[in-house]
């Protein structure tokens, strides 16, 4: 898929558009779907509802999203309902060359993370502003639980980043899961395996928004030229 050559830059809204448009492509008739989060997965789950007859439903990786694909007539199934889903599509907020994600700038990334484990392959759409060299400067979205938020904090502050709590209407956001979010800056992501092991492992933290073990295989990307294609 590409865009004439002069006519004016997509915007992107409509980079958004173009990649929700272009997983339809990942989607398999029969199939029950596994659907992300987010602005660009709103435009997938817009796409998805011209082919409602042919699928069997989704699973979905948060309320807002269900809500979404509920209101399309789109069934959506729990996660332990379905055994495997063939394929998981979701958005990202930073990308690398190895299909390494940054997520949960929608405050998801848990349930993102549990749908993309038992899905065999992850299609990221994204708009060419999401892919980088190196995971980090999107402020990193980490899970916690509450009781453990202070302590999170200052382990990352010990490590040189510097860590806030995400507010909304001036109190802690709470998840789906009814947990908080800290958004970590200055952190270096050089090695995403091993941040995304070790960081699990501190008492407290539910997930890290590093997309290592769960990360893409293919990445429709939006660019001024149209739907580019990586593979990982
Ligand atoms: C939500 C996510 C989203 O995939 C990520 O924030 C990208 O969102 P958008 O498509 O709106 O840019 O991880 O938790």
């Amino acid at each position: 898929m590409s865009t004439p050559q002069n006519a004016a830059p997509l915007t992107q809204d409509e980079l958004k558009t173009l990649v929700g448009q272009a997983a339809l492509q990942y989607v398999l008739p029969g199939e029950v779907v596994g659907v992300g989060t987010g602005s660009t997965v709103n435009k997938f789950i817009d796409a998805l509802a011209t082919m409602k007859d042919q699928i069997k439903g989704a699973v979905s990786s948060s309320v807002a999203s269900t809500e979404r694909l509920q209101a399309l007539g789109i069934q959506v199934f729990e996660a332990a309902e379905v055994e495997s889903l063939s394929v998981y599509i979701d958005g990202a907020d930073e990308i690398d060359h190895q299909g390494h994600m940054v997520k949960g700038g929608g405050a998801a990334l848990t349930r993102e993370k549990i749908v993309a484990a038992q899905s065999k392959m992850f299609v990221c759409i994204a708009d060419e502003s999401k892919l980088v060299d190196a995971l980090g400067a999107f402020p990193l979205p980490v899970e916690v639980i509450p009781m453990a938020t202070a302590r999170v904090m200052r382990q990352f502050v010990a490590m040189g980043g510097s860590a806030k709590v995400r507010l909304k209407d001036g109190q802690p956001l709470v998840t789906d899961n009814g947990q908080h979010i800290v958004d970590v800056t200055g952190l270096k992501i050089s090695d995403p395996l091993k941040f995304e092991s070790d960081v699990n492992q501190w008492p407290g933290v539910v997930t890290v928004g590093v997309f290592a073990h769960q990360k893409a295989q293919v990445c429709l990307l939006g660019t001024s030229t149209g739907v580019k294609t990586l593979k990982f």
